[in-house]
């Protein structure tokens, strides 16, 4: 961390943006540690940490509310969006108020921020998913899951790797020598389609498959 700031930045960084578990990129799970080390690194060169929980927000993740919790990093700003709205159009930054008040409240930096049923709907969302207790849910169904998985795995070549926590898991397809095999996750893909189960795909080489399991987190 320290090494990028100083050779391939100006030394003048605003923010270092990160997922608690990267989503797109194929559920891959950060190292234990790892935010408490860089957190301390970039409160030396006074750079914000953001915690992008589009993916990992809302109890989805099983352990904790927000997925950065789980690092037990307090970041300087989070970012919602998908599990906020329940497929509304709807994001929302969260964050110190010295950081959120430096903005003029005559800035205006949104055209459709604060659309009167976008916010209805997500204000009724976020309701149902406390007064359900959707994160204890996302911890014992996820788990469950996870454990199934594994154990399928152990039995199956094809798979490389199951990841993720609580209802944020993804199973990496892999082809004989253990490369990646995107053609074999789109297959995978279809067979779970025709039985009924929606999965997406995901990761640098198009090859993970999120389960998405939960009815409020959109893929
Ligand atoms: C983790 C994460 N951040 C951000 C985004 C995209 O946000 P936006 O549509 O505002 O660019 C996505 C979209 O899938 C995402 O998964």
């Amino acid at each position: 961390m320290r090494r990028v700031i100083e050779t391939t930045t100006t030394g003048r960084v605003a923010a270092f943006i990160a997922e608690p578990i990267q989503g797109v990129g194929g559920f891959i799970e950060i190292p234990p540690g790892y935010f408490e080390r860089v957190k301390e690194i970039l409160d030396e060169y006074d750079v914000l940490l953001i915690s992008d929980e589009v993916q990992t927000a809302f109890g989805r993740t099983g352990s904790h509310f927000w997925g950065i919790e789980a690092s037990g990093v307090e970041p300087d700003l989070i970012t919602m969006a998908k599990g906020l709205g329940n497929g509304l159009a709807i994001g929302a930054v969260m964050g110190r108020a010295e950081v959120i008040d430096s903005i003029s409240p005559n800035l205006h930096i949104s055209t459709f921020g604060g659309n009167p049923i976008s916010a209805a709907g997500a204000l009724a969302n976020i309701n149902y998913i406390l007064e359900n207790d959707l994160q204890r849910n996302a911890d014992e169904v996820g788990g469950y899951l996870k454990e199934r998985l594994l154990k399928m795995a152990e039995k199956h070549e094809v798979v490389g790797e199951v990841r993720g926590r609580g209802l944020m898991l993804a199973i990496e397809i892999v082809g004989p020598g253990g490369d990646p095999d995107p053609p074999g996750a789109a297959r995978f893909m279809e067979a779970c389609r025709k039985r009924g189960v929606l999965v997406g795909k995901g990761g640098i080489k198009a090859n993970c498959h999120p389960h998405l399991t939960a009815a409020n987190h959109h893929p």
